[in-house]
């Protein structure tokens, strides 16, 4: 198949809440079937509103005003409600940020682990439970029958977070969105999860969208990345290249002030002022 699995051409949207203050620029993007792509970029610069562009969920005072987002070929912005249902949970799904708020408290694992394989994909409460356990199974996790019985507070974050990886790969989506799903996690768990994520993808054959601050993290898991800067692709292709031969400065400076270059604590030199100037000219921001 020749067509991307996912192309976004031209996406632009603007804040009602900020008297119409653009949020994304004429963003373009495309991804293909199991490719891994990291969008980057500052607090700020539009990754979680492109990811809830994809799964539909955009607040009513984000207003997009331009552009398409082809999924398989079919605009999800222009898809009728009862057909943008059908793909949203089960062609595209979520692996959420925050593990400990993500999970129903008042239900054990098993019920919101089969709810789905049961209403979206007809299985029998028998085979739900089954396929639960094989999923656990394949996120890393020994005694899938208890975790199953559990409720959510009985699970570490860790653990939280295998439960909810596996239930976004549970109805085989094409494409998963991650937003941040490691920031909430201690940085041992952190890495692990990554691993985890990368090796279902693979397994699965899944095309993953995964937000981060993270250039370490692209590095390690993406196959290709987008910079993003206030709502504007910087730069965008193979991580390999980006990484190694970046053209803009501002991808420069950004790899030259480390893996996490919204901490300057972390990293060797934070990105300097003369940079987002050129920046800020460049997209024409006057502020
Ligand atoms: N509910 C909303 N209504 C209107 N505008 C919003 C809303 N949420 C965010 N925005 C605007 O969209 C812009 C981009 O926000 P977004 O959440 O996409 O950034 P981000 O790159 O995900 O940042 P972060 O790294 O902090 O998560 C923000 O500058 C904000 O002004
Ligand atoms: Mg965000």
């Amino acid at each position: 198949m020749t067509d991307p699995l996912l192309s976004i051409t031209g996406l632009s949207a603007v804040s009602e809440r900020e008297n119409g203050a653009p949020i994304l620029r004429d963003v373009s993007l495309t991804l293909t079937r199991g490719e891994v792509r990291g969008l980057v970029g500052e607090s700020g610069a539009g990754k979680s509103t492109i990811a809830k562009a994809l799964l539909g969920i955009l607040p009513r005072t984000v207003r997009i005003t331009g552009g398409a987002i082809r999924f398989e070929g079919r605009d999800l912005l222009t898809l009728p409600a009862h057909e943008l249902r059908k793909i949203m949970g089960s062609e595209i799904s979520l692996i959420p940020q925050d593990p400990q708020t993500a999970l129903n408290p008042g239900r054990r694992i098993e019920a919101q682990l089969t709810d789905g394989l049961r209403m979206r994909r007809g299985l029998s409460i028998r085979e739900a439970h089954d396929r639960a356990a094989k999923l656990l199974e394949e996120v890393h996790i020994r005694d899938p029958e208890r975790v199953l019985r559990s409720y959510p507070h009985e699970l570490s974050g860790g653990m939280r977070q295998r439960v909810l990886i596996a239930d976004a790969f549970a109805l085989e989506p094409k494409l998963v969105i991650a937003d941040e799903p490691t920031t909430a996690l201690d940085v041992t768990v952190q890495k692990q999860i990554l691993r985890l994520i990368r090796s279902m993808q693979q397994a699965h054959g899944t095309g993953v969208i995964f937000v981060t601050h993270d250039l370490g993290v692209v590095a390690q898991i993406c196959d290709s990345v987008t910079l993003l800067y206030a709502g504007k692709v910087i730069e965008q292709g193979s991580t390999a290249e980006v990484l190694t031969t970046p053209r803009h400065i501002y991808t420069q400076a950004l790899i030259a002030a480390g893996p996490r270059y919204d901490r300057p604590d972390a990293g060797l030199e934070p990105v300097p002022q003369s940079v987002f100037e050129q920046l800020r000219a460049e997209i024409g921001i006057s502020r």
